[in-house]
Parts: structure tokens; sequence; C-alpha cells
């Protein structure tokens, strides 16, 4: 037996059907496999075959435990066993203006949490954090050449989901020069297994001018779905606003969190405006903003609506704003993918709640 089949066949799942404790760690070993052809896979039932055809090693993971099991439904014949986690509910979504696509409103962001290779013990937990915005609804995952191995980690990772994930992938480009945008882009989708990305952003405007004509060129050849541009700082807002005013472009990824509110002068009012779709990055200011109100008592309106945490409640701040689209939050943990999911979910905050929050960080 082939040793990715052998490691499939490890795995070992909860009674919901979802993978458990260490076996993780061989979901790993299987996205190593660098099989092409094989003659023995397993049918699902127990059984083993032959066949001699080339496969890929998608197909492959699929005809061996129906890859869905290992992210979605459990093991092979536990398919029926109902998905979780949702109560039967599922996250809101908002509009992408250019399009009318809806968009669930928190998403995940890769930077630092999927900078990891397979034989880290911890990149067994990446699956379960995928399976955590999946199962939650979400679906929106931000990467970037520029945070390590965290595309190619996203890619094996979204390549044992089988059916295609609900992934709606968003990456960038970040480099100076045509013919080196157009050359790491191209690895980006290697990457990322994909022959569509639906995002494409260029990363802190670097060499936008270059880069835009290229990106029209692909999204009207249908290889990627959406473009936008990304910033973190303040510093470039007014750029970044000369940018909206003179072109056309989907989406807007900015830095917007709690104590970090510069974007609500001018830039979230223009892309409103201009109807340019907004995610928001560095929600948390990566990581400071949770540091601060840990320990905090939540307010006593919390529960009314949903928010059992602070890094709910600072999500939800955000969401709060008619103006943004959706947030990620960058997390390599399972458990805050699956809390941080939780603010896409109940009423949003009014007004004077808004204010009561901005009170208690200034
Ligand atoms: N210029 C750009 O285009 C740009 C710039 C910055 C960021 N981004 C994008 O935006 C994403 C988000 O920004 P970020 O990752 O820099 O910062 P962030 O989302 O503000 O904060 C990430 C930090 O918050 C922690 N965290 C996440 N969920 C938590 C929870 N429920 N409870 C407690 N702590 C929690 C994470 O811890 P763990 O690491 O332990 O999970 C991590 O240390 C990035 O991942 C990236 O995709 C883009």
């Amino acid at each position: 037996m082939p040793a990715w089949l052998n490691a499939l066949a490890a795995l070992k799942y909860d009674e919901q059907g979802r993978i458990v404790g260490d076996s993780y760690a061989d979901v790993a070993s299987i996205t190593e496999c660098q099989a092409q052809q094989v003659e023995t896979w397993s049918t699902g039932e127990g059984h083993f075959m032959s066949h001699s055809e080339g496969y890929t090693r998608r197909r492959l993971l699929t005809l061996a435990a129906g890859a869905s099991a290992v992210f979605t439904f459990g093991p092979v014949g536990a398919q029926s066993a109902p998905p979780t986690g949702t109560g039967g509910k599922t996250m809101q979504t908002r509009v992408i203006p250019s399009s009318n696509e809806s968009l669930p409103i928190v998403g995940l962001g890769t930077y630092r949490g999927f900078d990891m290779a397979p034989s880290d013990p911890a990149y067994k937990n990446l699956a379960v954090v995928l399976n955590a915005l999946f199962e939650k609804g979400g679906k929106v995952i931000d990467s970037s050449p520029m945070y390590g191995r965290a595309e190619q980690t996203t890619g094996e990772l979204l390549s044992i989901h089988e059916p295609r994930s609900p992934a709606f992938l968003a990456t960038k480009v970040w480099t100076r020069g045509r013919e080196e945008g157009i050359a790491q882009m191209e690895q980006s989708f290697s990457l990322l297994q994909t022959d569509r990305i639906d995002l494409m952003q260029i990363h802190n405007l670097l060499d936008w001018q270059i880069h835009l004509p290229t990106l029209r060129h692909w999204k009207e050849a249908g290889r990627i779905r959406y473009i936008g541009i990304t910033h973190y700082t303040a510093s470039a807002y007014e750029e970044v606003e000369a940018v909206l005013k003179a072109e056309p472009l989907d989406f807007l990824q900015i830095n917007y969190a709690l104590d970090d509110r510069g974007v609500e002068k001018r830039i979230l009012p223009l892309c409103r405006d201009r109807g340019v779709a907004v995610i928001c990055n560095r929600p948390f200011g990566g990581g400071g903003l949770i540091d601060r109100l840990q320990g905090k008592p939540l307010p006593g309106w919390a529960a009314q609506v949903g928010v059992k945490s602070w890094p709910q409640l600072a999500l939800k701040f955000l969401l709060s704003h008619s103006a943004v689209t959706c947030v990620i939050p960058g997390t390599g943990n399972p458990r805050y993918m699956a809390e941080n999911a939780g603010a896409g979910f109940g009423p949003m905050l009014t007004d004077a709640q808004r204010q009561q929050l901005i009170a208690l960080v200034s």
C-alpha cells in the first residue's frame, strides 16, 4: 500500500466525523505525496483495486478516501453524517458592489499563521483552521507571496478538499516590473494549485501602474475574477485615495481596527461612493488590540449581539460599518478561527454601541 494511503487509513475521527488529535499530522504527510500514478487505491469501502492509469494526486485522494472526508464529512463510510458547527445557520454575507456576488463577512488571513512547512508539528492545525472557516460558512482566504510559505501551504491543504473547497482565494502581486509580476502571479497559481484566483491585489501598491494592465487583461481572460489594491498604514492613505479615484477597482484591502480608525474619515466613504468592496486587514492590529482588551469585562449588551469574546466584538465593530465587506483576522489557531467566524452571526452594533467601544480604547 502506498505511504499516502497508509496515512489516510491512519486518520482518526471524532463521532461527528472530523479528524481529531495527532492524526492531523498524517494530513501533512499525505500532502507531501508526489504520486502521479498508482496501481492500487481504496474504493472507500475497505476493498483495494488495481488500476494503471495516471491520476493526479487530488484525484487519488478523492478515490482513496473521498477527500471531502478529510475536511468535512469524516471517515469513509460516514459521508451521510450531517455538516456540523453552524447550528443550521450560516454566516452573513455582503454584496461585492462591482458584481453583486455575495461574500461571507469573516475570512482568514494567512500572514504568519500559514507560513509553515509540513514538517512542523503545528502544520496539522492549519487543516483544522480551514475546516473551522468552511464549517461556519466562511470562504475568503487572503495570502501573498510576501508571507513565506503561506500560499503553498494553503494550496496543499485545499488540494485535498474534494469536492473543491468553497474558498474565495485572494492573493497579491508584490514585486517590481511587468515580467517579474507575471512570473510571481504565475507562481501563485501554481502554489495555490488553482487555475483561477478570485481576487488578485497589488500588495502595498508596489509598482501598481505596471501591474494593473496585466490584472485587467487577466480579468478579461477569466484567470482572475476581481482586482484590488492593498495597504496597511495611514502614511499611504493619500496614494490609496488617489488610486481609488483614478482607477476602477473591485476591492480595497486596508488596515482598520477598533483602535486604528483612520480609514473612516475619507477612505471608507470613498469606497462606498466608488462601489469598491472593502476587506479589513490587521483587524486586531496584529494582535496587540486583543492583548489590551483581554481581562476587561465585556459590555453588558454583548450577548444581545451574539458576542461572547473581545475578538468577536472587535470584528463586529468593523463589520458594523456599512462600507465594510469582509474582515480577515490572521490565525493559525483553529480555536481562534472558530471564535472569529462567530462574529459573522447575529445583529450588528448600533452607533451608540460603536461609540461606547471607541471610548473604551481611547
Ligand atoms: N499590506 C497588506 O496587504 C496586508 C498587511 C497586513 C495584513 N494583511 C492581511 O491581513 C491579515 C490579518 O492581519 P494580521 O494577521 O497581520 O493581524 P491581525 O489579524 O490583526 O492579528 C493577528 C494576530 O491576532 C491573533 N489572533 C487571531 N485571532 C485571535 C483570537 N480569536 N483571539 C486572540 N488572538 C487572536 C493571532 O494569533 P495566532 O497567530 O496565535 O493565531 C495573531 O497573532 C493578514 O494575515 C494578511 O492576510 C495584509
